[in-house]
């Protein structure tokens, strides 16, 4: 039995024309397999031939163990020979050695398997399959009818195949870890941005909710109406990855006060030399989000050159490039958002009337936090769940009922995005597993008591009706409201009836 270290080679050896064809072949492979599942037979297959044996294992490190990936036989005994092959394939691997014998009958490592198929063996060679010193498996090979089938050439034949197929298994696996990889990122990414993550009960937010389903699966293009902080961009991502374009991606753009320079070649891309600075050829954003969507953010402050521009996006599907000729195809969403009435900005001439047909087929307008009170329990709630997740809590904090009413009677300016900040907050904040009032104190919160609309409603009330010399029943209608009302006021204020 021969030993051989994998570094030696015998210089003097040549191969025949079809083991150079085999090596060619498999380097190829190399770079086009990128699965498993179909590399592996693709090795072996290349291996028996060019030595003519008539068996062959191809097995694959795992754990501290291995795994027949492959096993073959022109005998159809494969069973027997994973039995018999078991012993030399870990010392090939644990030993990293490549071992050639021509005498497996007297070999003492052979002892434990049947007699009957050790009789018929008579050559054996056995090469791990090494990448940086790492042994990712063994390519096993045997014949028993030639004496002096294997050579030492097939040796070193078989060596230069496992040196080059080990880094094609080492490739195949991390290509498919990358694709478990990508499989578990896109699902999470979905579940992030489900429908389901917009939280809202309000009759307005269940309308939202019907509609997204009608139109999620449609190219038609979205407008998004709302306040700053409503979730314009939450329910913009939503629609994306619920749509069937979800695989594809999702690019957003803000367009609000940019220059119309730097926007155009965001969005558009440009040619080389189109401009000072322009040094090489540019794709746009549009062009990068091909097959997916794209999101419009602030697009009533677009300049009417790019209003232009993305009308031809939206009506013929192409594109070209800041100083090119050349038109581009492009299939893309177009969901866009804005929190002024773009109507009242085609009423003033800013905004190109036939831009704003085609960007709004549907408009969904998103109500303040205000309108919609109702939901700000729910809200409360999956923020405090988000905060748990973060922080790495077994169970959220809770919140008092006295904080959370407290959170129901304030106006909201900043909306959803407000909630969610102050809730951020009070979480970290509160030193007990309840969210208190005193918890919720925060820039937002310190409330002027000039601003309060008791306050305003006081000053307003006693105003009127110094106006109206004290004349209840006067005041109580230019205030439009009931002289009971009135007077259940002025006695909560303590002010005298006179
Ligand atoms: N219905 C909702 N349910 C849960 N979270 C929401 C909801 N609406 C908004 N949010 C959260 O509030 C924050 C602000 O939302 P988003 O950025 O979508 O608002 P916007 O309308 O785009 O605001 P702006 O006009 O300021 O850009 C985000 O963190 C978002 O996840
Ligand atoms: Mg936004």
């Amino acid at each position: 039995m021969v030993f051989q270290d994998l570094n030696q080679s015998n210089p003097s050896n040549t191969f025949s024309s079809e083991q150079v064809q085999s090596l060619v072949e498999i380097s190829s492979l190399l770079n086009s397999i990128h699965d498993l599942a179909t590399l592996l037979p693709k090795i072996m297959d290349v291996a028996l031939a060019p030595v003519q044996a008539e068996r062959g294992l191809l097995v694959i490190k795992e754990n501290d163990d291995f795994r027949v990936a492959v096993a073959r036989s022109i005998h159809n005994d494969e069973e027997d020979l994973v039995d018999y092959s078991r012993s030399i394939v870990r010392r090939a691997m644990t030993d990293n050695v490549a071992i050639l014998t021509h005498d497996a009958q007297t070999d003492p490592r052979f002892s434990d398997a049947q007699s009957v198929i050790i009789k018929q063996i008579t050559s054996v060679i056995c090469v791990p399959l090494v990448v940086k010193d790492h042994v990712e498996g063994a390519i096993y090979l045997d014949a028993k009818q030639n004496r002096t089938q294997f050579t030492n050439e097939s040796l070193d034949f078989l060596k230069i195949l496992a040196n080059i197929s080990a880094i094609a298994i080492q490739n195949a696996r991390y290509f498919e870890g990358l694709a478990l990889e990508k499989v578990r990122l896109q699902s999470e990414v979905e579940r992030t941005y489900a429908f389901s993550e917009i939280i809202g009960n309000h009759p307005k937010m269940i309308e939202i909710f019907k509609l997204l389903e009608k139109i999620k699966d449609s190219n038609i293009s979205v407008l998004i109406e709302g306040e700053s902080g409503t979730g314009k961009e939450l329910v913009a991502r939503a629609l994306h990855y619920s749509s069937t374009r979800r695989s594809k991606p999702f690019i957003a753009q803000y367009c609000g006060n940019l220059s119309e320079n730097l926007l155009e070649s965001e969005l558009f891309g440009h040619k080389r030399g189109s401009f000072t600075g322009a040094h090489q050829d540019k794709k746009g954003l549009l062009e990068i989000a091909d097959g997916g969507t794209f999101f419009l953010d602030e697009i009533a402050d677009i300049s009417p050159t790019i209003q232009a521009k993305l009308l031809r996006v939206l009506q013929d599907g192409v594109i070209r490039r800041v100083g090119d000729t050349l038109e581009r195809k492009v299939d893309v969403r177009i969901v866009s958002a804005t929190n002024r009435s773009l109507k009242k900005e085609v009423e003033k001439g800013s905004f190109r009337e036939d831009l704003y047909y085609r960007l709004n087929v549907v408009t969904i307008t998103l109500p303040p936090l205000r309108e919609r009170k109702s939901d700000i329990p729910l809200l409360v709630h999956h923020f405090l769940k988000k905060n748990a997740q973060r922080h790495g809590d077994p169970t959220p904090k809770r919140i008092s009922p006295e904080a959370l009413r407290q959170l129901q009677s304030y106006h909201w300016p900043g909306n959803i995005r407000e909630l969610e900040n102050t809730i951020e907050r009070a979480y970290v904040l509160s030193s007990t597993s309840q969210i208190e009032p005193e918890d919720l104190i925060s820039p937002h919160f310190e409330t002027d008591p000039d601003q309060t609309l008791r306050h305003i409603t006081k000053q307003h009330v006693l105003k009127v009706l110094k106006d109206c010399e004290g004349n209840k029943k006067k005041a109580a209608e230019l205030l439009d409201v009931s002289l009971r009302w009135l007077h259940y006021k002025l006695n909560e204020w303590h002010i005298e009836s006179d």
